[in-house]
Formats: structure tokens, sequence, C-alpha cells
């Protein structure tokens, strides 16, 4: 198999223009808002959808750059392993973030805890269930040793993979 192809359900709208300057996480964007409008050819799958807090997003990183398969994370001065960081710029620039669900009003769902940029092509959701998806990880990697710049970043509302 050569090429998957995915066509976009839907397109994420937040405050944030490009890249630079929005958060690197959902927890560095805790205050930040978006609408996520979902084409209306898929709006009968988002029956029951209010009833949970928290979705996954499936996202297309369209603004990101060519990967490479060693890169420096915003929040280490080492370089690491794409594969073990959350970078956007990757072989399928494929984002995943959960955002919390405010309310859904003709198929436009309302959220918040956003670190995607306006426009970016929507590919799924799902519910986020702690019980499926929830870990208590004994490793973090080489996050353990940036825990104090996990923290800044998150003060300052910022939280990314370069
Ligand atoms: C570190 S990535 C993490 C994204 C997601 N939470 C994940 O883990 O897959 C977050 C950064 O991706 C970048 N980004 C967000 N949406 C993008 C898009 N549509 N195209 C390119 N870069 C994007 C922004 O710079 C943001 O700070």
């Amino acid at each position: 198999m050569e090429t998957i192809e995915y066509r976009p359900i839907g397109i994420i709208h937040t405050p944030f223009n490009c890249p630079e300057g929005t958060p690197i996480q959902p927890p560095g964007g805790l205050d930040h808002c978006g609408v996520v409008e979902v084409f209306s050819e898929f709006h009968e799958g988002l029956r029951d959808v209010e009833g949970f807090s928290h979705l996954i997003l499936l996202y297309h990183c369209h603004l990101a750059g060519a990967a490479r398969l060693t890169v420096m994370p915003f929040l280490d001065d080492a370089a690491h392993g794409l594969f073990a960081t959350r970078a956007p710029a990757r072989p399928n620039a494929i984002g995943l973030s959960v955002v919390r669900l405010l309310r859904v009003e003709e198929g436009r769902l309302y959220i918040r805890e956003v670190d995607i940029v306006d426009g970016t092509p929507l590919l799924d959701i799902k519910p986020y269930v702690p019980k499926f998806d929830s870990r208590s990880p004994e490793r973090t990697g080489w996050l353990e040793k940036q825990a104090h710049r996990t923290e800044q970043a998150r003060d300052d509302g910022r939280f990314s993979d370069r």
C-alpha cells in the first residue's frame, strides 16, 4: 500500500493564525477557545457527542514543514528522534489534541484548550474516555528531565515541539 487517502470531515477554527505563538499542547491553551465546524454530511455522526466533556481531535497539520527524523523539541536543548516527540512536522502530519467540549450547536463544536492553528483540516473526532485513554506511566522519557521547563511553558501559556 503506497498511499492512503483521507478527506477532511470539517475545519478547526481557532484564534491562532500561524504555528508560531500557538500553545504547544492543550494545557498551554487552557483559556483559548475554538470552534470545530463539521461538514453537514457528517452531522448525523455527532449525535450523543455532547455527553462527553472531552474529545480527541485528530487533524492534519497542514502548515507543517518537511519532516525531519531528528528534531530539537521546544522543551529541550538536545535533539531527539521525531517519534519521541510531538513535533507537528512528521511523515504523516497528524496532530492529536484532547480538548474540552463546551457545547454543540448545529454541527459546530465549541471547544477550549486548543493548540491548533486556525483553518486546520479535521480528520476525526473520538470521545475521550479515561478508562480507555488514561494511564499512569512510570516513564516519560526525556521529558522527565524537563519538568521545570514544562511547568514554565505552561505558566507562560506556551507548551511545542519545533
Ligand atoms: C507540539 S504540536 C502538538 C500538537 C498535538 N497536541 C499533538 O500532540 O499531536 C503543537 C504545535 O503544532 C503547531 N500546529 C498546530 N496546528 C498546526 C497546523 N495546522 N499546521 C502546522 N503546525 C500546527 C503549533 O505550532 C503548535 O504549537
